[in-house]
């Protein structure tokens, strides 16, 4: 008896419509049932449109060109709304890499992990709670009921995307694609999560797409793997061949991406520190309700950190010990309950104009920060308007040369945040951040930070005047 092929693309193409630039070339791969297959490769290698193309969820932008998208006997291509909604919910489950945008942050959790057992179900009410609360359980949610009138902001990212996992498991899908599911988590989370997904397809048997530009992580989980590389496939074999024989030099690129110690600069350690937090001590204010007054909780005790001109300080530990708020506070977004900083070894309020222009953060997750209605050119400029004595043809030079120094040419400067893969509008965070090193006038050089615009985290870098200097909260060592 042969088993029916879950999922079989073929020779898919994909374009950017206006500009009839191919961004997917002639990918075929197959999926049978309850296997994990992994699609590697690096940020805008075309990884994610292939996966949306399955789905025919592809931003307007897109077109498809050519090619098959064959689910259980089912051509996607050709399939009606009504069909797609279906299959997007109930065939197959999707859990992409920033939970606070595929959760929606205005409804509770309860009524979220409702929402698909209403639509694509019909259990009793009672039936849907009771699977709901078993759900929350089993993903490692310690106080399920309360979960329920709970909103997405009040958990951890670690939680957040073991509740997306149980929202979309809860409908057992024949198939689960997971874009960079835990690219936004730490190490230690990140490996929690990917072993809950495991365990929870397999009890159903259900099969996993997973994508990632992380290679290693892949090969952990995945039985096959093909690699993508500007829009194409490049390779495909078992996670073995891959990782023993791999053919590609491609291929051989992403698995030695391992951390390799470059060069280290040496450091004038014998002046005064360019930056110097000392005993910071930051408090945050408990959660309110109407009857009891929230707790502070104390996310500093008491720190201290001396940045040097050109140091390069990594910040390491586990989610939630602190580092964003370090970052947060040395970048002035955050006031400390105690402590002082000192920049060029005077308390930096004596000077804050000064030193916003020098101190600069990128944060974790470039969706949030960047504003959807603008292009990345406008956005890049704006980050300017800080810098005194500017004119605009100036700025608008120096943010064409800054995109093209992160890698993104001219052609994206009229793009909007959502037309970029999500390495690309990291990217475009960059280059307002650490211009430093091309630009002959460095006190000058900084470019502003913007308060007003919501963030939600940040792997920072810190930079001051004559020389580039990095701040890196991370949780990689
Ligand atoms: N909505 C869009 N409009 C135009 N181009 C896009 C859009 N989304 C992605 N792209 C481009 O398509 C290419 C592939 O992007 P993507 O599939 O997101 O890459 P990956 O997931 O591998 O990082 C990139 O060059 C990206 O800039
Ligand atoms: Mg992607």
């Amino acid at each position: 008896m042969t088993q029916e092929r879950l999922l079989s693309v073929r020779d898919l193409s994909l374009e950017v419509a206006q500009r009839g630039v191919e961004v997917v070339k002639k990918v075929s791969f197959d999926i049978e049932p309850g296997e994990i297959f992994g699609i590697v490769g690096e940020s805008g290698s075309g990884k994610s449109l292939a996966t949306r193309a399955i789905i025919s969820l592809l931003p307007p932008a897109i077109k498809v060109t050519g090619g098959q998208v064959n689910f259980k006997g089912r051509d996607v291509l050709t399939m009606s709304e009504a069909g797609l909604r279906e299959l997007r919910g109930a065939e197959i489950g999707l859990v992409f890499q920033e939970p606070m945008t595929s959760l929606n942050p205005s409804m509770t959790i309860g009524r979220q992990l409702e929402e698909g057992l209403t639509l694509h179900t019909n259990m009793p009410a009672a039936t849907r709670r009771e699977r709901i609360l078993a759900m929350l359980q089993r993903v490692g949610i310690r106080d399920p009921e309360g979960a329920l009138s709970a909103y997405p902001h009040e958990f951890s990212g670690g939680m957040r995307q073991r509740i997306m996992l149980a929202s979309v498991m809860l409908l057992k899908p024949a198939l689960l694609i997971a874009d960079e599911p835990t690219t936004a988590l730490d190490a230690v989370i990140q490996r929690d999560v990917m072993e809950l997904m495991v365990e929870l397809t397999k009890a159903e048997g259900t099969a996993v797409l997973l994508i990632s530009h992380d290679l290693p992580m892949v090969a952990r989980y995945t039985n096959l793997i093909v690699v993508m590389e500007k829009g194409s496939l490049v390779e495909q074999g078992t996670t073995e061949q891959i990782l023993e024989k791999p053919q590609h030099p491609y291929t051989r690129k992403l698995l030695s991406s391992l951390p390799i110690r470059g060069e280290v600069r040496t450091i004038d350690t014998v002046s005064a520190p360019m930056i110097s937090a000392r005993n910071i001590v930051v408090d945050y204010p408990g959660r309110k309700s109407l009857f009891k007054k929230g707790t502070p909780k104390r996310a500093l005790h008491g720190v201290s950190v001396d940045i040097h001109a050109g140091e390069v300080v990594a910040l390491v530990g586990g989610s939630g010990s602190g580092k964003t708020t370090l970052g947060r506070t040395i970048a002035g977004l955050v006031n400390q309950s105690s402590g002082d900083i000192l920049f060029q070894g005077r308390e930096r309020s004596a000077d804050w104009r000064d030193y916003r222009l020098n101190c600069q953060m990128v944060f974790q997750d470039p969706y949030s920060s960047l504003d959807p209605r603008m292009t990345i050119l406008s956005l890049v400029e704006e980050a300017l308007r800080l810098v005194p004595d500017i004119d605009r043809p100036a700025k608008k030079k120096r943010a064409y040369e800054t995109l093209e120094e992160v890698g993104l040419g001219a052609e994206y400067a009229l793009r909007y945040p959502h037309e970029l893969s999500g390495g690309q509008r990291q990217r475009r965070d960059r280059p307002c951040h650490c211009p430093a090193a091309e630009i002959p006038d460095r006190r000058r050089a900084g470019l502003g930070a913007r308060r007003h615009r919501p963030r939600t985290g940040l792997d920072a870098l810190f930079r001051s005047a004559e020389a580039l200097r990095l701040f890196l909260p991370v949780h990689q060592p």
